[in-house]
């Protein structure tokens, strides 16, 4: 027995699940000398969460970030959490792209590489294994660690001696749903060190309760390298408490080494960074033990929750929890991590707010039904597959060898916005965001989404305002929407608000502008879209059964009809994207397309006619 190490997840994960990836460079350089003279194992500061952050919210280019840190901890381990084949994106990429991928992070600073699947598919994982040896860095390799039928102590076994056959270093237990309880942990930790002889790393996430409980058991069963984080950001939907495992084991055999006193001076620091982020703090915190009924991770409780929020249907979330593990069986019980996470908790969405099950399938669940994710741990709902995708043909290789080397495609794409190897990669992993954000960040005209001052905002019950929202007055509903605003005055300041598509002015007091200021919780794209389709707000409300209407706000993406076209009811007419998910939108009824009210880009609300239909 010996020496325990600890690897500190403030700069990702802490943040991913405390205040939705918030988190900004400039907020964690100030500390890297700290941080960097403890002794971690590893310090996790990368990932795709926090990517996908830096290019939509933070405006902040992340391989800058990753050079930054790189310089500021001279003397640490950087380590990053990738998805496999998946990269840091939602989808597989072709094996090119993934060696290009694993090279330019370790260039830039990446030490140590957490990979995963969330189908725990380890074909997915193969390539990126090889690309990280193949450039001399550390491979992690991970087990998503999930409960089900099929999930039992020997599977788990399985997948970690396929790891350690790919050449990986170390094996992660990944529980990010806050799963695992101590016996199980222990069991789990000694059968792996029996059938395999490779160090184990356990990241368990705090959400249950169970966590520090399980980690005691974990390094008396042999765990080499225990996952925790800083206290002002742990516990929650975060990890437990890195000052608090250091506490536990001093003195012990497995005493860490780490100081305790330094360690708190950290902690001091980031308590007063995250009162900076307190819009994003989720509704959820503290203990949540429903995540042991209902198996939803603490990131994803957090997304949902926020989600839910812009769309002002935060009271279903109890019963979107519900039906996630519904989905979650009909699709063979994959563990919920990104991105299948995303995938279960969209559709659980549509089917709770569309009121039936799988009225409306997202594109994302048909290729999973169509096996373009991998291997699903269980078999799906054949009743559910039959009604998403037909009989179409359902593939049983490796996703990713039915793709072609793109790479080369990906440079021709962004040729002119792209100045490196680095942001064709980041155009590759969010092609839409990134294009613009290259454009803005060529342009030196990046902006970051406003912090609020919580001093500046006048009522606590609005944390933050939406730009569009209904109100209801004495039993009746009116669609509000702030579509612009003029310049300051002196003391008012007049706002552009369309309530039920017909255009208002109002004038503001300076007093109450500070709220409607920071009314976009989201981003300056999002912010840009709304403005841009301001001039189509004089979009009808659905008058007739020819109306074709979207159950959740999103964005469209896609319009596959001209006015004139001869449809059948069913048909998909139009392609939206809600939730980072893309889903079809189907014609209500057979007949001629006489009106389209949307175009690409435009973003669109439930209470909205889409498209019009003239029915035979
Ligand atoms: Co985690």
């Amino acid at each position: 027995m010996a020496k325990v190490h600890v690897t500190d997840v403030v700069l990702r994960d802490g943040h991913q699940s405390l205040i939705a990836t918030r988190m900004r460079t400039d907020d964690m350089l100030p500390i890297c000398s700290q941080l960097d003279s403890v002794g971690f194992w590893s310090l996790e500061a990368w990932g795709g969460a926090t990517f996908d952050a830096c290019v939509r919210y933070l405006r902040e280019d992340p391989w800058e970030r990753l050079k930054k840190l790189r310089k500021a901890l001279p003397n640490s381990r950087i380590q990053m959490l990738l998805r496999g084949q998946n990269l840091l994106g939602y989808r597989h990429y072709s094996d090119d792209v993934v060696r290009a991928f694993v090279q330019k992070s370790a260039d830039n600073g990446i030490d140590v590489f957490r990979i995963f699947d969330a189908m725990n598919d380890m074909r997915n994982l193969k390539v990126s294994i090889e690309a990280v040896k193949a450039v001399g860095k550390h491979a992690e390799g991970t087990i998503s660690y999930t409960t089900s039928p099929v999930h039992d102590i020997p599977y788990f076994v399985n997948l970690a001696k396929e790891l350690e056959s790919f050449g990986c270093d170390t094996i992660a237990i990944k529980d990010m749903a806050s799963l695992l309880t101590p016996q199980v942990t222990g069991d789990l930790v000694k059968a792996i060190r029996a059938e395999t002889s490779l160090p184990i790393h356990l990241h368990a996430h705090a959400t249950s309760g169970l966590a520090s409980m399980s980690i005691l058991r974990a390094v008396d069963n042999g765990v080499s390298i225990v996952d925790g984080c800083i206290s002002s950001f742990a516990e929650g939907a975060s990890l437990p408490t890195t000052e608090s495992i250091v506490a536990a084991l001093k003195g012990t055999e497995y005493d860490t080494g780490l100081d305790i006193a330094l360690l708190q001076e950290i902690s001091a620091y980031f308590r007063e960074v995250r009162k900076k982020y307190w819009q994003f703090e989720s509704d959820f915190t503290g203990v949540d033990t429903r995540v042991l009924v209902n198996q939803v991770p603490g990131g994803m409780i957090s997304n949902l929750s926020n989600q839910l929020k812009e769309q002002g249907a935060l009271d279903r979330m109890d019963e979107v929890l519900d039906e996630i593990p519904r989905v979650r069986e009909d699709l063979g019980f994959p563990p919920l991590v990104t991105p299948t996470s995303q995938i279960v908790g969209t559709q659980a969405v549509l089917n709770v707010m569309t009121g039936a099950r799988y009225k409306s399938v997202t594109n994302e669940v048909k290729n999973y039904l169509l096996g373009h994710y991998g291997k699903s741990p269980s078999t799906v709902n054949a009743d559910v597959r039959s009604l998403a995708v037909g009989n179409a043909n359902v593939i049983d290789c490796r996703p990713a060898d039915l793709l072609h080397a793109e790479l080369d495609k990906l440079r021709n794409e962004v040729e002119g916005l792209a100045k490196s190897e680095e942001d064709v990669l980041t155009y590759a992993m969010f092609p839409d965001l990134a294009k613009t954000f290259l454009q803005e960040r060529n342009a030196g005209s990046l902006k970051p989404e406003a912090l609020l001052s919580k001093d500046a905002v006048t009522t606590s019950a609005s944390r933050y305002a939406p730009s569009e929202f209904n109100v209801t007055l004495h039993g009746e509903t009116f669609h509000i929407k702030l579509t612009g605003s003029g310049h300051h005055g002196e003391e008012q300041r007049p706002f552009y608000v369309s309530v039920d598509g017909v255009a208002e002015e109002v004038v503001v007091e300076t007093l109450s502008e500070i709220e409607v200021s920071g009314a976009q919780n989201g981003n300056s794209e999002s912010k840009k879209k709304s403005s841009s389709s301001s001039n189509g707000s004089g979009r009808p409300r659905p008058s007739h059964p020819g109306c074709v209407t979207t159950a959740m706000p999103g964005t469209i993406v896609d319009v596959k009809v001209n006015v004139g076209d001869k449809v059948s009811a069913g048909d998909a007419v139009l392609v939206i994207e809600a939730m980072k998910m893309e889903n079809e939108i189907q014609a209500s009824k057979t007949g001629v397309v006489v009106a389209i009210h949307v175009k690409k880009g435009d973003t669109v609300t439930p209470d909205e006619a889409l498209l019009e239909i003239q029915p035979d």
